[in-house]
């Protein structure tokens, strides 16, 4: 499917006209331009109630920023140099979906940044920049969009369901014990600029064997590693690989350590732990497990299905605290439904209810027994209907339709929902290792 670059669409207009109507000027941000992208950043740190950003910190966001398209909103009177009082940001980016390969990507438009000055809340400006969000990546062909979301009762009213949950996992290493065989390769501590460049090559190469997972970028991986604009916490980030028999890098873990006061002892929080095989991920995680002085080990971000409860001796002393992270809006049901595979065949006719109109309408579905669909509008009666919404948090399939259904989100009789959520169903289970 081919991709569009986000820099070259323009400022919804309709978002536009609104918030002009209002006394605001909603308009495509020149990052390049420095002023420009000092004002967006402090506004942006302000809206996530951060302090004022460094220098440093400025350069590197500029850097990832430049690969997106910003909008602000500006008060129409504002003098040249003032900082927008809503922001947001996005780009295309390839998102992972069922099928195993490259080839079942879909293009997504990721969306971030959304900030509102607290000055300007609750005039709606949010959704000034969210519905414009959405009538751009609909403009530009672009099938679904996605988020990750610090609260979760803001965004379901745009179409917008959780799709990807993902889990946050604390080890209590005095208790698990290891019962995983030696992984036949080797582990060994990496600089943080190779850590850097690994984690971003490891994360392309294995992030096709779950559904959700979107391509990183140079600045994501370079924080991770600790090379971030230099907070105390990247001071203290390390990284170990892990190699194969051949000598292959295959999995990769940045991590940090925090004394427990008094103790001589230690927390470890892994901030990313990307492997390509099993034997990679169960080294890297034995090497947490089992480092001496490190009493518990904390992870976010994880499957669902992470191995680690089935590595450790003792299952009691993981704890695995599951929680919605990626989400999801489709915006061409027929497009996104042909992009991905399914674990079952089936013919079945679903009716979306999409209040915004950009994925409304009846298709019908049908898989071959090489899980590959065809999606056709049709005239036939539904077997299922659900709103856009519900079909965006079942499509990735990480979340159960027939869970949608117990909860009063999908309608249709229990077969026909049971055979739609056994084909969607994804293993293993999708995941998101990147917050955006
Ligand atoms: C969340 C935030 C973006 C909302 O901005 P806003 O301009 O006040 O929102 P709007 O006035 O456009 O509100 C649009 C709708 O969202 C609702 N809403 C706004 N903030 C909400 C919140 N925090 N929780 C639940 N609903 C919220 C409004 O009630 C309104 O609902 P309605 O139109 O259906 O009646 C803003 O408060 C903010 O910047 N917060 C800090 C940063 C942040 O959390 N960003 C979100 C990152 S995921």
């Amino acid at each position: 499917m081919n991709s569009v670059d986000a820099r070259t669409v323009p400022a919804d207009p309709e978002s536009a006209r609104r918030l002009r109507e209002q006394g605001f000027d909603y308009r495509v941000v020149d990052i390049a331009d420095y002023g420009s992208a000092v004002a967006f950043a402090q506004a942006a740190e302000r809206g996530f109630l951060g302090g004022a950003p460094s220098d440093a910190e400025i350069e590197r966001m500029r850097e990832t920023w430049e690969e997106r398209r910003n909008v602000g909103v500006y008060e129409a009177d504002a003098v040249a140099s003032a900082l927008p009082v809503g922001t947001v940001n996005s780009w295309v980016a390839s998102m992972s979906l069922p099928g195993g390969d490259a080839r079942s990507a879909i293009p997504m438009w990721a969306i971030s940044m959304v900030t509102v000055a607290a000055t300007h809340r609750r005039r709606g400006i949010a959704r000034g920049l969210l519905e414009g969000e959405l009538r751009a990546a609909a403009s530009a062909g672009v099938p679904v969009a996605g988020l990750t979301v610090t609260e979760a009762t803001i965004y379901g009213r745009y179409g917008f369901g959780p799709a990807v949950p993902v889990s946050r996992i604390a080890v209590d290493a005095r208790a698990s014990g290891w019962r995983a065989p030696q992984a036949p390769g080797r582990l060994e501590y990496v600089g943080l600029d190779e850590l850097a460049r690994e984690l971003g090559e490891l994360h392309e190469r294995a992030r096709f064997a779950r559904a959700g997972q979107i391509a990183g970028w140079r600045g994501r991986w370079l924080g991770q590693a600790g090379l971030g604009a230099g907070s105390k916490k990247d001071a203290s980030a390390r990284g170990v690989h892990y190699r194969d028999v051949d000598g292959v890098v295959r999995g990769a873990i940045a991590y940090t350590l925090k004394e427990l006061p008094g103790s001589f002892r230690n927390s470890m929080t892994i901030r990313q732990l990307v492997a390509e095989t099993d034997d990679a991920l169960s080294a890297l995680w034995g090497f947490a497990v089992n480092h001496d002085l490190v009493d518990r080990i904390e992870a976010d971000l994880r499957p669902v299905d992470d191995p680690v409860v089935r590595l450790v001796a003792n299952p009691h002393a993981v704890d695995v605290a599951v929680r919605d992270h990626g989400w999801l809006r489709i915006l061409d049901a027929p497009a996104a439904l042909r992009a991905r595979r399914y674990a079952a065949s089936l013919d079945t006719v679903i009716r979306v209810e999409d209040g915004y109109g950009f994925a409304d309408g009846t298709w019908r579905l049908s898989i071959d027994a090489a899980g590959a669909a065809e999606v056709e509008a049709t005239d036939a009666a539904p077997d299922v209907v659900l709103d856009v919404a519900t079909l965006s948090s079942a499509y990735a399939g990480g979340v159960p339709l027939t869970q949608l259904a117990a909860a009063g989100r999908v309608q249709g009789d229990a077969a026909a929902v049971t055979a739609l959520g056994r084909a969607l169903h994804a293993d293993p289970a999708p995941t998101l290792s990147i917050w955006y």
